[in-house]
């Protein structure tokens, strides 16, 4: 499916990623965006977009949301947190926005769907992982409602017609990106610029993709694949342990920390300490990231030092 000249909703589009995809998109599609900006920023939405305000945990929202006329739903919207308080709630919520989103799709005939998951579909599974891993077996609540999901969407796409694009993420990094490593340690570092505490032994080594290249590897997939059930790994072929992160972030801030470990192999209970996605699949469609993942790292340390 080509993205231009399309009628788009955006789930989640107030955003980290779902804010730079309706950046990208808006030029050539018609976009509208729904959030209920939970952890969403309205200002990070270009003007000119239409936002409904609305849980989509709440049908009458995805009703007002997705009309006939849509070509394509993007959902982005999560909740995303790993080590959360409330993980019934955090999954039921995922689960029923989902269901929600695919329901109202099937009975107004919208038929696109590009779905946000995650790593943490595998678990703690060899690496480099394939899509064809099984089987899945997640660690957290969070892994299990993007699973659960990721089973729903298989099912409209089977029974109910609905083509789809689920993409496994690996960590993306870059401007606007909160409650994640570096923009962490960054704010550590002003706090303190002696000493770091890290989470975890630091030996965490994952892959880390810039939001550039994470959003052009959507467009690639959801321009070349046409499956029912279009599912792809979006990540690099290289990690970066939380040390070399700190080692990262320390050097552009121009700072010679002490770090302190805190904890031992896992960050936080659920946490998967090494990732790393296999992406022939991906390559098969002829694409490749431009920035490995130490590169995304420092580049993305620079964009949220600039903001
Ligand atoms: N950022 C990453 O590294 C990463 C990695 C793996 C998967 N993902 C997935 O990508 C998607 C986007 O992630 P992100 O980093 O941009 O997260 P984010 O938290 O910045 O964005 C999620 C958006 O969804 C909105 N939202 C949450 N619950 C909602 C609800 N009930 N109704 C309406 N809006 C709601 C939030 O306000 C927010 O704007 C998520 O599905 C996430 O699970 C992200």
């Amino acid at each position: 499916m080509e993205l231009r000249g399309k009628r788009v909703v955006v789930t989640g589009g107030a955003g980290f990623v779902g804010s730079h995809l309706v950046a990208r998109l808006v030029g050539d599609n018609d976009v509208s965006v729904v959030d209920d900006y939970s952890s969403g920023t309205r200002a990070w939405v270009p003007s000119e977009v239409r936002v409904q305000e609305g849980d989509l945990t709440d049908p009458e929202t995805v009703r007002e949301a997705i009309t006939e006329e849509v070509d394509l739903v993007v959902h982005l919207a999560a909740s995303k947190a790993v080590n959360t308080d409330t993980p019934r709630t955090q999954f039921t919520e995922n689960v029923e926005m989902t269901y929600n989103i695919l329901e109202r799709m099937d009975a107004v005939g919208v038929d696109r769907l590009a779905y946000t998951s995650s790593s943490t579909v595998y678990g703690e599974a060899p690496r480099p992982t394939p899509e064809t891993h099984g089987p899945l077996e997640p660690i957290s609540p969070y892994g299990v409602s993007k699973l659960t999901d990721e089973g729903l969407i298989s099912t409209y796409a089977h029974s109910h017609g609905i083509r789809s694009w689920v993409f496994r993420f690996a960590n993306i990094v870059g401007p606007r990106l909160e409650g994640a490593v570096v923009p962490d340690f960054i704010d550590k570092l002003r706090e303190d610029s002696a000493r770091l505490y890290i989470l975890g032994d630091g030996r965490q080594q994952k892959s880390y993709m810039h939001i550039e290249d994470c959003l052009d590897a959507m467009e690639t997939v959801i321009g070349s694949a046409d499956d029912p059930f279009n599912v792809y790994n979006l990540g690099t072929r290289t990690t970066t342990s939380v040390t070399q992160i700190a080692d990262i972030v320390s050097e552009e801030m121009g700072l010679d920390p002490t770090y302190e470990y805190e904890g031992g192999r896992r960050g936080w209970s659920g946490d998967v300490p090494k990732m790393r996605l296999d992406i022939d699949k991906l390559a098969g469609l002829g694409w490749e990231p431009s920035l490995e993942s130490d590169d995304a790292i420092r580049q993305a340390t620079r964009e949220l030092l600039d903001e």
